[in-house]
Order: structure tokens, then C-alpha cells, then sequence
């Protein structure tokens, strides 16, 4: 791939006119929110048009079909089959289900590190009143997890090993069958939060082996906030009942029935109330753009951009916090800065959007980026 190092477009880079906000800005925080595309704001139209129009009578068909297209679009996307997929609003929401359908009674303990965002942790943090042991493995660098220090937190009180397929502290892409087969090994289950992966990172839940897996629209799959999903692997379903719930979980919802839940067959059962159905449309549009290009490609392409932005960084004197083995790396670039919040302002002032995180700025490419946008906010770095 010739782009890296020059300023010439890549083959991906005629995406970029779908995403308004580069008429305006330079946007380089795709791992905390995805930029809006045309198709996503086409879809809330639709949405919009259809309330608008219809009101209630688009529940029974076109928006209970927009549901199922979005589980089947999720689906697709980790290489899962549609009824492993359960909707949900948030990871906070989906893993309070996950954490609410597992039994701790011989196995009280969970494991998780340090480098995971916290809402995962929280949802056994609040068990501990009940038994719930929670054991958080360090890490020594700040950036990864070495895999024999998680091994030696694994033992045969443990119920499930909770952590997430790339980490938002500092973009290091964790080996998830490593960690699921370290998990197996001792009869622990394995969930993997991979919010940071799913669509800048290939996935495929069978091939890893992971029990459970959350990603959402957030971020990499350009939907925005309100849509995550939860897969829970096919012959773990029927085995888990909820103690988190709604009436969508209910197989015969409609019945109406306050006396006794049926539990839905497949991972619906681990679903709760009604969805946001303008997230659910705007989630539509990004997915329609992800698997148009498809991952695979994606993660090509932006693997290029991330090298090519730490090799910027580093050649203005800053030093990126990466992972050492480049094809542990993915989009999340971390440059430790004295002032993270002043110098986001600076790029502010320079029309250029990124984040701060304690101690450093925080940058993130997505295949409608340039280098020519690594160039830019490289130069008010350094100065
Ligand atoms: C890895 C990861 N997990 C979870 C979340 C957020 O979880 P929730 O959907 O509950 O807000 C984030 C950031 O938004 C994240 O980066």
C-alpha cells in the first residue's frame, strides 16, 4: 500500500464524501463516536417519515423487520448465526443481563484487568454484597495484558473471565482465542467486550470460541449511540435464564401474560424492553456501509493509517503509547501530552476533533480519514 507515507488518497477514500462532517472539520474520533454518514441520516429519516405517517401500525411490519435485520446485520458481521444475537441499548444494559444469568455458587469468582472499561467490571462489582469475587489483573505497561499473568488469575472458582478484544486505553488488540481457551481450560466461560474491535477489527465469534461477545453502533459500525449487541454462543442459550429481563425475552410477548414468562428459544431471551427504533434506523445505514466494504478491507486500510500516524508522531518527537508488535495495534492512537485537555483545544481551534484521556490525546483514524489529517494534527501537536 503506496498512501502511508505521502498524501495521496487510498482506495477507500472516496467513502469520505458520505461523511458530511469533513466538509467542516477533520475528525479523528472514531473510537469514541463514529462520524454520521449520509446513509445513517437517510435511515432516521425513513424512521421519522414512517412515525410520522403511520405511527404505532409501522410496529407490525416494517419496524419489527427492521429488529430482525439489524440482529441478522450484527450477525453477519461477527460471523454468528441471528439467533446468538440479543439487541440491547447499551454494553452497560447487556452485560447486566449476561452478569444477572450466570450462577456463582461453586464458582464465585470473576476476572478482568485493569485496562477494560470499567462498566464491565461494575456489573460484578455490584454483586460482591452477594459473594461475588471480582480479581483485576494489572498490567505492567499500561497498553497490554500479558497472557500468562491472566492465566494465573484463572482458577477453578472462577465463572467467567470478562475483558475486551482491543482495549480503550490504548488500542492494544488482545488474542480473544488465547483468552477464551485460557478460560475453557478451567471450566471458566469467556466474555469479550469488543466494542473497540467490531468493525475496524475482524472478528469471527465461532472461530474464537468466546462465550459471550458485546459490540454496538457507538464506534466502528457508525451507528451512534443506542444499539448494541450480545451473542451468546448457541449451546449455551437454553442453559441460561435471565434474572434481568422485559418482555421482549418473552416468546409469546404479545400474550400479554403477567403470570409466567416463556423464555424465547434463542438469545432474544436475553433481551429486555423496547428498542430505540432512530438508533436502530441509524445503525441500519452504518452497517449497510461496513459490509459494503467489509471488515477484512477495513482493518487493511486503517491498519495503514495507524502506522502511518504513529510514524508522523514519532517523527515530530512525540512518543505514541502502542503496542510494541504492530499487528497488535489498531486505531486508537494515545500520545502522552502535559496538557491533553489544552491541546484538544488547540486542535479545536484548528478544526480538528479529537479526545482527551488522562495524561495523553487521544487519536483515532477511520477509513474516511487521510494522512493529510495525520499531517494537520501532527503539526499543532508539535508545536
Ligand atoms: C470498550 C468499551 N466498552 C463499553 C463502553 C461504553 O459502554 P456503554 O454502552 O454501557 O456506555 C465503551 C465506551 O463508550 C468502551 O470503549
Amino acid at each position: 500500500m503506496a498512501f502511508a507515507s505521502t498524501t495521496s488518497a487510498h482506495p477507500l477514500a472516496h467513502y469520505r464524501a458520505e461523511f458530511p462532517i469533513f466538509e467542516r472539520q477533520i475528525y479523528l474520533n472514531s473510537c469514541s463516536l463514529g462520524a454520521l454518514s449520509t446513509r445513517s441520516r437517510r435511515q432516521v429519516g425513513r424512521f421519522l417519515e414512517l412515525w410520522e405517517s403511520r405511527g404505532a401500525a409501522a410496529w407490525y411490519d416494517v419496524w419489527w423487520e427492521a429488529l430482525a435485520e439489524l440482529r441478522q446485520g450484527y450477525a453477519q458481521v461477527v460471523g454468528a448465526n441471528p439467533g446468538e444475537i440479543a439487541l440491547h441499548a447499551s454494553i452497560s444494559t447487556a452485560t447486566a443481563v449476561l452478569s444477572g444469568a450466570l450462577d456463582y455458587a461453586a464458582r464465585p469468582k470473576v476476572v478482568t484487568t485493569a485496562l477494560d472499561f470499567p462498566t464491565v467490571a461494575y456489573q460484578w462489582l455490584a454483586k460482591q454484597p452477594s459473594g461475588v469475587e471480582v480479581e483485576v489483573v494489572e498490567s505492567p505497561d499500561g497498553i497490554t495484558v500479558p497472557l500468562d499473568t491472566l492465566e494465573r488469575a484463572i482458577d477453578r472458582r472462577t465463572a467467567l473471565v470478562a475483558t475486551s478484544h482491543v482495549y480503550f486505553t490504548s488500542g492494544a488488540i488482545q488474542d480473544v482465542r488465547a483468552v477464551a481457551d485460557l478460560a475453557h481450560a478451567k471450566g471458566a466461560l469467556c466474555f469479550i467486550d469488543a466494542y473497540q474491535s467490531v468493525g475496524q477489527v475482524p472478528v469471527n465469534v465461532h472461530a474464537t470460541g468466546v462465550d459471550f461477545l458485546c459490540a454496538g453502533g457507538l464506534k466502528w459500525l457508525l451507528g451512534g449511540p443506542g444499539t448494541v449487541f450480545l451473542y451468546v454462543r448457541e449451546d449455551l442459550i437454553r442453559q441460561l435464564t435471565p434474572t434481568v429481563t422485559g418482555w421482549f425475552a418473552h416468546q409469546r410477548q404479545f400474550d400479554f401474560d403477567p403470570r409466567g414468562i416463556v423464555w424465547h428459544d434463542d438469545a432474544r431471551r436475553f433481551e429486555q424492553g423496547t428498542p430505540a427504533l432512530a438508533a436502530v434506523y441509524a445503525q441500519l445505514g452504518g452497517l449497510e456501509v461496513i459490509r459494503e466494504i467489509g471488515v477484512p478491507r477495513i482493518r487493511e486500510i486503517v491498519r495503514e493509517l495507524t502506522e502511518d500516524l504513529i510514524t508522523r508522531a514519532l517523527g515530530a518527537g512525540l512518543h505514541p503509547k502502542v503496542a510494541a508488535d504492530p499487528s497488535q495495534r489498531s486505531a486508537i492512537v494515545m500520545i502522552p501530552d502535559d496538557n491533553p485537555a489544552g491541546s484538544v483545544r488547540r486542535l479545536a481551534d484548528a478544526s480538528i476533533v479529537a479526545d482527551a484521556r488522562p495524561g495523553h490525546v487521544r487519536l483515532s483514524p477511520f477509513f474516511y480519514n487521510l494522512s493529510d489529517d495525520h499531517a494537520a494534527a501532527i503539526e499543532v501537536l508539535r508545536a
